[in-house]
This record gives C-alpha cells, sequence and structure tokens, in this order.
C-alpha cells in the first residue's frame, strides 16, 4: 500500500529537500509550490515520474488549499504526512521603539500560522484515514518563548510561537485517535527566507531534511501527551 505525504512550500529550499528525502524513502509525494521560479520539483519529477505530483499552492488563500486538498482527493484518501513548511519572514529588524510594519506582520501571519491551519483543516480527514496519521509544523528555535534573545522579528518569532500553541491545539484533538503533531526546527539552513541565498549557514537543506526525515520517519518514539518540539537533531527545545 503506497504512502503519501504532502509538503508545503516544496519548490526550493528545505521543502525541496524533504520532498527528495521522501521519495527516496518510497513516499509518493504531492509538492504544494508557489511561486515556480525554481526548477527543484521539475527535475525530480524527472526521476520520479509515477511518485510526485506537483500543485500549485498559496497557503495565505483558502481556495488555493481547497484546490490543493481536492488535488490530494483526486489522487489518494488516505495521506500519511502533511509537512507544513511554507513560511516568509517579515521584518527582522524594529524594535519597540521603531515604526511597526503591521501589515506585514498580519501577512506573515497569513502564511506561517493560517497558512498551516487551513492545510491541517483541509486535509485532516485523509490525514486521520491514513497509518502516519502525523501533521509536521516546521517551526523555528526563533518561535520558543523560553530561549528568546531577540529583540526584533516580532512577526517571524510571534508567528512560529503561535504555531507551536496550533500545533498543542491540534495535537490534543488527533491523539486520541492515534494521530500526532510534530514541531520541528530545522536548523540554520542555507535558504533564503530572507530573500538572497544566506550561503553562511552551516547546513545545506539537504543536511537539514536528511536529519529531519530520520525524526519524521520515527515520530511514534516521540509521541506523548503534548507534540514534540525537537531540532534536526532530534534535541528537545524550549517552549
Ligand atoms: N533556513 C533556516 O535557517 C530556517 C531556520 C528555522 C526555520 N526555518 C523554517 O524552515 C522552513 C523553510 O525555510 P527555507 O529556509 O527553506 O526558506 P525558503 O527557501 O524561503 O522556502 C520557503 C518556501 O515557502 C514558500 N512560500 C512563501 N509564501 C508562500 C505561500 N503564501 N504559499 C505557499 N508557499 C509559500 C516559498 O515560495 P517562493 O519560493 O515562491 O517564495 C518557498 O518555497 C520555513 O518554515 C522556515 O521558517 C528555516
Amino acid at each position: 500500500m503506497p504512502e503519501y505525504a504532502f509538503v508545503t512550500g516544496a519548490e526550493r529550499g528545505i521543502g525541496a529537500a524533504l520532498v527528495r528525502q521522501l521519495l527516496l524513502h518510497d513516499f509518493t509525494v504531492i509538492a504544494g509550490t508557489y511561486l515556480k521560479e525554481y526548477d527543484e520539483i521539475s527535475i525530480l519529477k524527472q526521476t520520479y515520474p509515477d511518485r510526485l505530483y506537483q500543485v500549485e499552492l498559496d497557503v495565505s488563500c483558502e481556495d488555493s488549499v481547497r484546490n490543493a486538498s481536492n488535488f490530494v482527493s483526486g489522487i489518494t484518501d488516505s495521506l500519511d504526512i502533511l509537512i507544513n513548511n511554507a513560511a516568509i519572514i517579515g521584518n527582522k529588524t524594529a524594535t519597540i521603539t521603531d515604526a511597526i510594519d503591521f501589515e506585514g506582520i498580519q501577512q506573515v501571519y497569513n502564511v506561517n500560522v493560517l497558512g498551516a491551519l487551513r492545510m491541517s483543516n483541509q486535509l485532516i480527514e485523509p490525514l486521520m484515514n491514513s497509518g502516519h496519521k502525523l501533521i509536521v509544523n516546521i517551526s523555528s528555535e526563533a518561535g520558543s518563548i523560553g530561549q528568546c534573545h531577540r529583540t526584533g522579528w516580532f512577526a517571524y518569532a510571534m508567528s512560529k510561537s503561535a504555531l507551536n500553541m496550533q500545533s498543542a491545539l491540534i495535537h490534543n484533538q488527533i491523539k486520541v485517535e492515534g494521530g500526532q503533531v510534530l514541531i520541528l526546527h530545522p536548523g540554520a539552513v542555507q535558504g533564503r527566507l530572507s530573500g538572497a541565498l544566506n550561503a553562511k549557514s552551516p547546513l545545506t537543506p539537504d543536511d537539514s531534511a536528511v536529519n529531519m526525515i530520520k525524526l519524521i520517519l520515527g515520530h511514534a518514539d516521540y509521541m506523548d501527551q503534548h507534540p514534540a518540539y525537537l531540532n534536526y537533531l532530534g534535541e528537545r527545545q524550549l517552549w
């Protein structure tokens, strides 16, 4: 019986690397891609024409998420793993004594928090109809209140804290039927969240994804009353 996974924000970076790892582990993968400026998924499609699907997806838009959910129903009635990876970062410099871009913060919330909620909400039925019953929310150490050291990053850091709370609320509901939410911090990864490639970060997307896939496939080891909040090495993060 094939196992299915959906990854949001899949056209580049960590999302594309997670798609690659899932394919290597024999999953059939649905890759939600946003602007299609990168060709990582179309290149992978050449190697995995029967196990990789691509669907256009803007997680900030309810219709787009519904369209992606219908796309999934057209392929399978059981979705093992949903990885909510899509995110944007917003302003990183403003502190409480600066002018704050509230609209910008709302946009970040709409993608990072509500985007994941839209996806989990639309796909909960096939998820709970599957073997793994797993939602993976790609969060960040920036969402940890207990280890917060920043004075800015209002949009991103608060959005990841809210994503962590969302994870706990969903986990509480689905754990009674064997479902689980896992919250992962991918590490400091060479990505384009801030625009240009952050080549100084120590990890490549593949480094991070190789580690995260072990945690994802071993998710049962982390099943507990609350969702596990782990970094890519499996180390627990402070809430
Ligand atoms: N890189 C790090 O060091 C780091 C650290 C901690 C956590 N994370 C988390 O890891 C995840 C991936 O980050 P990354 O470094 O791979 O960043 P990235 O390269 O910027 O990838 C983010 C992806 O999300 C997509 N996206 C943006 N808005 C979207 C929308 N409205 N709907 C659907 N997709 C959308 C982007 O699409 P476009 O390409 O079209 O813009 C992009 O493919 C994020 O959740 C991030 O918060 C990253």
